[in-house]
């Protein structure tokens, strides 16, 4: 079936940091580091899109039918009943896969948000919370954290209440930063759970559910001298450090550096710090005890994203300029760019 107009959709998705240390499974951050995603109407064979990927990071992404974004895509269709259009898909990769930001999610809500305009005209569209479950569904491990604050923005508390997944929004306070070290080798999610008991503690869940609240209270009263202790967690970053032995080590450099606070992002392998000062310095503390251990990465410094997935423009026009979504206001700091950025 040809689609009614719009036959093109240009989406844009953050990159989200899961679990922000205590909120195992149920806290997340969008950052404002995103991937792009541009469906087109193309051809006529619906189950072989035609994908293009931009961005060294996406080298090994699959440009196959087993395309995450794709199948996420065609996911929306498929529940719907309504006949997969064939399309050709333009993927500009900037979040590294499998470095614990969010890069799956980034897939997952691209593709249901971008099936979701193009069905708009039709008046088809599922509200908000009908993708989120979508997105729940399709993220490998079917935790909400990542997706939850890939489609909303800003930092998201999230869990699965009686088979359906609730999440509510807050925006981040935009005096902390988010600095963030990715080491060169990626850390696999679901084998990551694996490493999970099946039982904890009760002293060790208190230990967490005490800093959830500690955590979300104190950044939204900016008491933020006790983000260190709030950060700290004892239910999956213990079980992971087997994959990733430095990484105390670089969040205490972290903390030592000026940030208020670190943890491992998601499950792995970037670490996220909050700061408001100091920034490149405690990247490039990061950096540099990583270093010590044999690990070489690439540092980020990143503001918080308060709008989430959105759609840039449609074949009917431009929805949002892409100076409005900030698409470049990301930046970088590497070794090839030492002193570069905009730290204080
Ligand atoms: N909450 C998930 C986990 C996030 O820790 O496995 C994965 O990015």
């Amino acid at each position: 079936m040809a689609l009614v107009l719009p036959a093109s959709v240009t989406v844009l998705t953050p990159a989200t940091s899961a679990n922000l240390g205590p909120g195992f499974d149920s806290l997340g951050l969008a950052l404002q580091l995103y991937n792009r995603f541009e469906v087109v109407e193309h051809g006529d064979d619906p189950l072989h899109p035609l994908i293009t990927i931009k961005g060294a990071l996406g080298d090994g992404l699959s440009t196959g039918p087993d395309n995450l974004f794709f199948r996420s895509f065609a996911l929306l269709f498929e529940r719907l009943e309504i006949p997969l259009p064939s399309v050709r898909i333009f993927m500009t990769i900037n979040v590294p896969p499998g470095c614990g930001l969010g890069s799956s999610a980034t897939a997952v809500v691209g593709g249901l948000v971008a099936a979701n305009e193009l069905i708009r005209p039709q008046n088809l569209s599922l509200p908000t919370e009908d993708l989120l479950e979508l997105a729940v569904e399709a993220e490998a491990g079917n935790h909400p954290d990542n997706v939850a604050p890939a489609l909303l923005g800003g930092l998201v508390a999230t869990t699965n209440l009686d088979g359906k997944i609730h999440a509510i929004k807050t925006p981040f306070p935009d005096a902390l930063k988010a600095v963030v070290f990715t080491p060169s080798f990626p850390m696999d999610t679901v084998a990551g759970r694996k490493l999970l008991p099946a039982s904890y503690l009760k002293a060790d869940v208190t230990f967490n559910t005490g800093r959830v609240a500690l955590l979300l209270t104190a950044l939204q009263m900016g008491r933020y001298e006790v983000i260190g202790e709030a950060m700290q967690d004892r239910l999956h970053q213990p079980y992971r450090q087997v994959l990733f032995p430095a990484m105390p080590e670089i969040i205490q450099a972290a903390i030592a550096a000026g940030a208020y606070g670190a943890s491992l992002s998601g499950g792995g392998s970037s670490l996220i710090a909050l700061a408001d000062s100091h920034l490149n310095e405690v990247l490039q503390a990061m950096q540099e005890t990583a270093r010590a251990a044999n690990i070489e990465g690439t540092g980020r410094i990143l503001r918080a994203d308060q709008n989430g997935a959105r759609v840039l423009k449609t074949s009917r026009g431009r929805v949002r300029k892409e100076v409005s979504a900030r698409y470049g206001d990301q930046y970088y700091w590497s070794p090839a760019r030492q002193g570069g950025g905009r730290g204080k």
